[in-house]
């Protein structure tokens, strides 16, 4: 194959030849992870797994091109082919999202979260989000992030039935009158309104800034309230229920060509000078590449019923969760996280989540807003664990399938002995049972596009 020229598929697959001869044991180690993901139950609210067109998009040869600047007004030479893929990428993300302005050429979404901040409220600022442990992101004011150090912040937080308080919300911002306000979440099963969050930052003269990373195909699919006209600005990852590549997305709506507050340009005029060459140098044009097939994917028909699958599914998880007798935040779900509050069992997050990963159910330890166990409720050992529905969704498990990983959840957190990851045990009858179980649904409902040899 050396010398001959290849194709696209036989470079890729080339590749992969490569890598075994280079480095035996790194492949070995690619390979595992492959085999890993095929045969867990991945239910980790932030992921989903990419299909292969745009797994390969992330290995084509536009990885090869320094393309700084933006379609038609490039740095470089060579770029026209460039230009097609970043012009697909932005055609498609507007009409998926309803957008009259896309960039897509921020990294992630933390950076299109800093690209926004850092351009519309400068270092010193005050902006107001969600503070980490109600289920806000590290980026929406958390202090251990360039956005709760470089700017002052107002949390806001949940009620006592866990759901946003938007008149206390208010009450801040009349207080305070903040210079942008983050809605969107990384941790909360309810729905957003994002128009109140808008009437509340016209009252304080904020910019609204909505997150939907956790989201965003809830929202392509018209299952959530879309914030594109309501938020002055919508960032989002591309990552999780986008089934895209990592990466970020910036978006605006109606308010996309007016005037900033108090700069004589338009907001997506600062947004596209905010991404280059403010923050960030040359596009990754593969990523691009990857974000345009996927958003192709996201204006199927299939992607939508996808979509109503997750709903669907953290539904069915989160009743049965709580006929078995564990306490999930807020009664329920409206998307595809479930939030189960582990404090009554008496059982720590980073446990549970150390001993369903040992029984390959793959979930994330999370904190649980005002709840302790044994005196603590930090990101290390929290008071809950967090289940998301995406992936099991893209398996195409059928109620009665979701139902019993409810069962299998439950039967895990259920036999635990021990409170610290050192030297908790699970019983092993219960372990080699739902390690069976679960081995018996990953066959049942594989991965679309992974369980095929081509
Ligand atoms: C609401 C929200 N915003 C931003 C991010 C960061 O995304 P990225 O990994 O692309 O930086 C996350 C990731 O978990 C998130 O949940």
């Amino acid at each position: 194959m050396g010398n001959s020229s290849k194709n696209l598929s036989e470079l890729l697959a080339y590749g992969v030849e490569q890598i075994k001869e280079i480095n035996p044991s790194f492949m070995k180690v690619l390979e595992r992870e492959y085999q890993r993901q095929k045969s867990v139950l991945m239910m980790v609210a932030s992921c989903s797994i990419v299909p292969p067109s745009v797994l390969a998009c992330t290995g084509m040869p536009a990885v090869n091109i320094t393309a700084e600047g933006y379609p038609h007004v490039r740095y470089h030479a060579g770029c026209e082919e460039m230009d097609k893929i970043e012009e697909l990428a932005i055609s498609n993300a507007k009409k998926i999202f309803k957008a009259a302005y896309a960039n897509v050429q921020s990294h992630s979404a933390t950076t299109a979260n800093e690209i926004v901040t850092y351009s519309l409220v400068r270092p010193g600022g005050l902006i107001m989000g969600m503070n980490l442990t109600s289920g806000g992101h590290l980026t929406h004011g958390a202090s251990v992030s360039y956005s709760g150090s470089d700017f002052q912040v107002v949390r806001y937080g949940l009620d006592e039935n866990y759901l946003i308080d938007y008149d206390k919300i208010e009450e801040l911002a009349l207080q305070h009158r903040p210079k942008m306000i983050i809605c969107g979440t990384t941790a909360y099963c309810r729905k957003i309104d994002f128009k109140r969050f808008r009437e509340i930052a016209d009252k304080v003269g904020a910019y609204l800034l909505a997150d939907i990373s956790h989201i965003a195909g809830l929202v392509i699919a018209d299952l959530h309230e879309s914030p594109i006209d309501y938020a002055h600005i919508t960032t989002t990852c591309t990552h999780k229920q986008l089934a895209g590549p990592r990466g970020g997305l910036i978006l605006s709506g109606k308010d996309a060509k007016r005037k900033l507050f108090d700069e004589d340009m338009t907001l997506e005029e600062k947004l596209q000078k905010a991404v280059f060459p403010f923050f960030q140098g040359a596009p990754i044009m593969n990523q691009i590449a990857a974000k345009a097939i996927s958003f192709d994917i996201a204006a199927s028909e299939g992607f939508k019923k996808t979509m109503q699958r997750i709903v669907d599914s953290a539904k069915i998880l989160a009743e049965h969760l709580q006929n078995i007798g564990f306490d999930v935040i807020s009664g329920g779900t409206d998307n595809h996280i479930v939030l189960v509050d582990l404090a009554s069992k008496n059982i720590s997050g980073d446990v549970a989540e150390r001993a369903l990963e040992e029984c390959g159910i793959i979930v994330n330890r999370n904190s649980v807003p005002n709840k302790k166990i044994n005196g603590k409720n930090t990101s290390k050992r929290p008071a809950g664990i967090r289940i998301g529905t995406n992936n099991m969704a893209q398996r195409k498990m059928s109620a009665d399938a979701v139902k019993k990983c409810a069962y299998i959840i439950a039967d895990v957190l259920n036999h635990i002995h021990g409170d610290n990851l050192e030297d908790f045990k699970i019983d092993d009858t219960v372990k080699s049972d739902v390690l069976h179980k679960v081995s018996e649904l990953c066959k049942e409902y594989p991965i679309p596009g992974y369980e095929t040899n081509y």
